[in-house]
């Protein structure tokens, strides 16, 4: 469906569809840091060094979503083919 490029590990992986990036991360044994899953605590936040959001979640603001430099990776994606780039 799209990719995520892990800047600070130094991998990128593909997210295939109706998977979240989190579920992905942990098959890849990365270290994930979440809470609800449902993208409405928060707990999950990611910088976005690259790339455009589809931002699923209730927890940002809509002009937090605009900006499209943060994004919450257990709901969120990215556009189907693109790769975004996280500071993970
Ligand atoms: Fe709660 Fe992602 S784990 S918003």
């Amino acid at each position: 469906d799209f990719y995520v490029k892990f800047v600070r590990q130094g991998i990128t992986l593909a997210i295939p569809k109706e998977v979240s990036i989190t579920d992905i991360m942990r098959e890849h044994g990365l270290k994930v840091n979440t809470s609800c899953e449902y993208g409405i605590c928060g707990t999950c936040y990611a910088e976005v060094l690259k790339g455009e959001i589809l931002h699923k979640d209730t927890y940002l603001m809509d002009d937090e979503k605009a900006k499209q430099d943060c994004m919450m990776i257990c709901v969120s994606r990215g556009i189907p083919g693109s790769t975004i780039e996280l500071d993970l």
